[in-house]
């Protein structure tokens, strides 16, 4: 492992075990306990089997072409579109059935269902098309949780052309990047958008970065809050006005198996931001099925994924999966504590939410807001509990179970990534034995191994790193414009084998642990910051020398981030200059990447050839005994920088 490897057992196995329930098992999606053997014994047949449950225009020629390996490719020759998979389909049956229960969070409420969700996505790709869009074409989105965030990501798939969806937390620069990186023509955005109470400029920040990014020709601005923006004549436009003067019937594009559907940015080990690219046929494959069978949905079941459709996560389960299965959701707008704590237990109860997928940071904040709040809302609605992004403790995951679920619910903690697509690692509610901490085992289809340095497979128990031994579906197809570092990043380390970048373990009954990640990748509340990029924009402050950041261990965000910076000569650091810092940060990437705490020090801690022992100031943070820091050039900065440190353990959020 790596120095960024965590404890191996860090995630102590407390020995319960929770077996599907009676109600769960008789009448689950997937009953077959020989599910997995069967998958295992014919890879290919299962996968066109789930590519069946979709509809197609032409069938694929050839299933899995692997000439080109790692660049695979699924689905050959097929064609289909993604949005009459989502909606057109769902037409003739059920058309009236509620695809979205949105709500805003100053508590407005909108129910949208598969017609109408039609009728809207194919006037906006008409709309998008009068822009010049059209197959192949690129579109930026900058949105908040509306509804026209997905109207806008299904009009680019009506019409063939591909998005990425900017997170409404990442900043100007963050976004200007992207739309540079990604060529995109249009920009939809919106004025402001809810969070907390507050208003969010999404519009002025788009401003900054279209001003940066000429190619960007159009901005689709959504009117959600009303509030004041600026308006560039002849650039932007307003979104329901060009929804109410577009044509109402938009035919699909049948596209090709292999089209980009999107690219999404992810953090990786270097400054630079990741495009991650998902192409058509394989991605919905693995999304839609994924979602019917690990959340064992059923025709009357309420579904809610409460994350952000910026990431990897609202795409896959709140858009692509949901509604490629027909199944009505609940969207909410904004943040779980407004007006009340109890926000999300309210809405669980309006809408009798069954199906709750959610991440271990928003479950820690649960608990610690107390069990009285979901105690005072009848939850009895929920059958099935999910967890994404990030380890879970036992403790949440027990939790969870008990306060959300009522003592019933099984809990399903799914691991996957932006670059899997959907979920890889992941119980099936009416089959596996539940092990609060442990992810189960790789679903049907999807083969995974833990292996140490060598690349062959460490014995159970004993920690390795979590790699993919067989391409599916869903997976990424490259970097966005960077062949080579898709594969140095992902196939070089282990020729053949996916490697994830997790450390795992697995047990003797062949249940995955997940251990976090063994790189410079940190994961702050499930969202993904590179040490390097955080590094990178404190640097670009005038008076930062140098800095080091590293992902300490919290209670509530699983880890946080915990940064170290020299000052240029002459600059004197005090309180004032420490919150600067925090809000530089905050411009350049966005306020999820603001370090929680900030060390000054007159130097950092560095090997003789000069690399940065982050292993070591990760100590210093966690306030552990440091081991040997002979190796280090420079001895006597280390006993400094952990008296700084206990002197200021946490950052103001
Ligand atoms: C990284 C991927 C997948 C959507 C959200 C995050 C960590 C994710 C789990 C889990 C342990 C998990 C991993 C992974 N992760 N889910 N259930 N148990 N770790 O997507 O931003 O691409 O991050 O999140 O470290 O590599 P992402």
């Amino acid at each position: 492992m790596g120095d960024g490897s965590p404890a191996i057992d860090a995630l102590q196995h407390t020995g319960a075990t929770y077996p599907p329930p009676a109600a769960i098992a008789a009448g689950a999606v997937v009953r077959d306990p020989g599910v997995w053997e069967r998958a295992a014994a014919d890879p290919i047949a299962w996968w066109e089997e789930q590519a069946g449950h979709l509809e197609w225009s032409s069938r694929w020629t050839r299933t899995l072409d692997d000439d080109d390996a790692p660049f695979f490719r699924w689905f050959t020759g097929g064609t289909l579109n993604i949005a009459t998979n989502c909606l057109d389909r769902h037409l003739a049956e059920r058309g009236e059935r509620v695809a979205f229960h949105w709500e805003g969070e100053p508590g407005d409420r909108v129910t949208i269902t598969y017609r109408e969700l039609h009728a809207r996505v194919s006037r906006f790709a008409n709309a998008l098309r009068g822009l010049g869009v059209g197959r192949g074409g690129r579109v930026a989105i900058y949105m908040g949780m509306v509804p026209e965030l997905p109207i806008a990501m299904l009009a680019c798939a009506r019409i063939g052309a591909a998005h990425t969806v900017v997170f409404g937390g990442f900043s100007a620069q963050a976004l200007c990047d992207r739309m540079i990186d990604f060529g995109a023509t249009v920009l939809v955005t919106q004025d402001e958008a809810w969070r907390a109470g507050k208003t969010i400029a999404l519009k002025a920040s788009a401003d900054q970065a279209l001003a940066g990014a000429p190619g960007v020709a159009h901005a689709v601005v959504c009117r959600r809050t009303g509030g004041d923006i600026n308006w560039v004549e002849g650039r932007d436009a307003w979104f329901h006005d060009l929804e109410q003067a577009a044509d109402p019937d938009c035919p699909a594009e049948p596209m090709d198996a292999e089209q980009m559907l999107f690219a999404l940015y992810t953090s990786g080990t270097t400054g630079k931001p990741k495009g991650i690219v998902h192409t058509t046929g394989g991605y919905l494959t693995g999304a839609a099925s994924t979602h019917r069978m690990v959340f064992d949905l059923h025709d009357d079941d309420i579904y809610w994924c409460a994350a952000d459709i910026g990431w990897v996560t609202g795409h896959s389960y709140i858009v692509y999966g949901p509604l490629a299965n027909g199944a009505t959701s609940v969207m909410y707008e904004g943040g779980p504590g407004f007006p009340a704590q109890d926000r999300l237990w309210q809405i669980v109860e309006r809408y009798r939410v069954s199906i709750l997928y959610t991440a271990p940071t928003a479950i820690r904040t649960f608990m610690k807001w107390g069990d009285a709040l979901p105690a005072g809302h009848d939850l009895s609605s929920i059958r099935i509990l999910g967890s994404v992004g990030e380890p879970i403790n036992p403790e949440a995951w027990e939790w969870y179970r008990q306060s959300i679920g009522g003592g019933q619910a099984p809990v399903v903690d799914t691991w996957w990534q932006t670059e899997t697509g959907s979920m890889m690692i992941s119980p099936l509610p009416g089959l596996n034995t539940l092990k609060p901490g442990s992810a189960s085992r790789p679903l049907p289809g999807i083969s995974a191994r833990v292996v140490g340095e060598d690349g062959q497979d460490v014995p159970d128990g004993q920690g390795g790193y979590l790699v993919i031994d067989r391409p599916w579906p869903s997976m990424l197809r490259t970097l966005l414009g960077d062949d080579q570092r898709y594969v140095d990043t992902y196939w070089s380390r282990f020729p053949g084998l996916y490697l994830a970048g997790d450390g795992c373990r697995i047990d003797d009954d062949g249940d995955f642990w997940l251990l976090g990640r063994i790189d410079d990748v940190m994961n702050v509340s499930g969202h993904r910051l590179s040490t390097i990029e955080v590094e990178s924009a404190l640097v670009d402050h005038p008076a930062v020398a140098e800095a080091a950041v590293v992902g300490r261990a919290d209670p509530i965000t699983g880890e946080a981030i915990a940064a170290f910076v020299t000052l240029r000569d002459g600059v004197h650091g005090d309180e004032a200059l420490i919150a600067a810092l925090r809000e530089h940060v905050a411009q350049q990437i966005g306020p999820i990447a603001k370090p929680a705490s900030i060390v000054l020090t007159p130097d950092l801690p560095k090997t003789r050839s000069g690399k940065i022992m982050r292993r070591l100031l990760r100590d210093v943070s966690e306030h552990r005994q440091l081991g040997d820091v002979t190796t280090l050039a420079n001895e006597e900065v280390v006993g400094e920088i952990a008296a700084q440190a206990a002197t200021n353990p946490h950052g103001e959020d």
